[in-house]
C-alpha cells in the first residue's frame, strides 16, 4: 500500500471549537505562552501551569472530531497512512485514525515532572497537585513545552523521508523542529497543502487547497480514493 505521510497543526482542529495558536494574536486562551508552557512557567508558578492544561483538557474532552478527522480514517481503506501531529488534542485517536505520531505531547495522558517518558492516562480533566507519579513526583500535563526536547522528531523526519505522498493539514509551520519537516520528503513526492492561509512555503510539486480542513480534507480523500496516485 502506498505511504501517506500527513502533517498536522491546530488547524484541523479549529473547526471542533478548539483555537489555533497564531490567530489568536500570540495569546493562548489570554495566557503569554512564557507564563504556561515553558519549564521556567513550571517553576515560577506550577499551580498556573496545572489549571491552565486542565482547562485546556476540559475543552478537549468537550470537543469532538469534525469531518477533516472523520475523512482522514477513510484514507487507511487504500493508504499506509501515519499522522504526525502538532496538537496536543486526541481527535485524531478518536476519529480512529491508527497510527499517530504526537511531536508535542497529548494532553489526556500525565507524565512525571522529572522522568518525561514516564506517563500516565487521566481519570477525567485534571491533574490535582499532590498527584505524584511512580517516582514521588509531581504529576503534570504530557505535553512538550517551549524549550524542551521533541522526543519524537527523529521518527517523525525518517516517516517523512519515506513518504510516498505528503498531506499537509491546518498548520503555519511557524515552530520547529516541526516546521522542518516538510524538508525531508523527497522531491518527487507530490505534496498538498489544506489551510485556508497557505503558508507561503515555495515548493516544488505542491498542490495548494485553500479551503477549511471540513472542506478540503474530504475533497482530497475523495479523489485519492477514486483515483491511483
Ligand atoms: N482549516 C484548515 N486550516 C486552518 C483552519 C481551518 N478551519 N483555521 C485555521 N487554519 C490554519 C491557519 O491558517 C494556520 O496556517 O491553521 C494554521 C494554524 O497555525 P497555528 O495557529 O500556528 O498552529 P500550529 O501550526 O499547529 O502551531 C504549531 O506552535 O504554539 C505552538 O506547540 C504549539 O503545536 C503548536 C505549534
Amino acid at each position: 500500500m502506498k505511504r501517506i505521510v500527513i502533517l498536522t497543526g491546530a488547524g484541523i482542529s479549529a473547526e471542533s471549537g478548539l483555537k489555533t495558536f497564531r490567530d489568536s494574536d500570540g495569546l493562548w486562551e489570554g495566557y503569554n505562552i512564557e507564563d504556561v508552557a515553558t519549564p521556567e512557567a513550571w517553576a515560577r508558578n506550577p499551580e498556573l501551569v496545572q489549571s491552565f492544561y486542565n482547562e485546556r483538557r476540559k475543552s478537549v474532552l468537550d470537543a469532538k472530531p469534525n469531518a477533516a478527522h472523520l475523512a482522514l480514517v477513510r484514507l487507511e481503506e487504500k493508504y499506509d497512512v501515519t499522522i504526525i501531529t502538532q496538537n496536543i488534542d486526541d481527535l485524531h485517536e478518536r476519529a480512529g485514525s491508527k497510527k499517530v505520531v504526537h511531536l508535542h505531547g497529548v494532553i489526556t495522558r500525565s507524565q512525571s515532572s522529572i522522568k518525561a517518558n514516564l506517563t500516565y492516562p487521566i481519570e477525567g480533566w485534571e491533574i490535582k497537585m499532590g498527584d505524584t507519579c511512580e517516582l514521588g513526583s509531581q504529576l503534570r500535563a504530557h505535553v512538550v513545552w517551549f524549550g524542551e526536547a521533541v522526543p519524537m522528531i527523529e521518527k517523525a523526519a525518517q516517516l517523512c523521508a519515506e513518504a510516498e505522498l505528503f498531506i499537509l493539514i491546518g498548520t503555519s509551520l511557524a515552530v520547529y523542529p516541526a516546521a522542518g519537516l516538510m524538508d525531508y520528503v523527497p522531491r518527487d513526492v507530490t505534496k498538498y497543502i489544506i489551510d485556508p492561509n497557505i503558508p507561503t512555503a515555495i515548493n516544488r510539486r505542491i498542490v495548494e487547497m485553500p479551503y477549511k480542513a471540513t472542506v478540503g480534507v474530504p475533497m482530497l480523500v475523495e479523489e485519492l480514493l477514486a483515483n491511483e496516485h
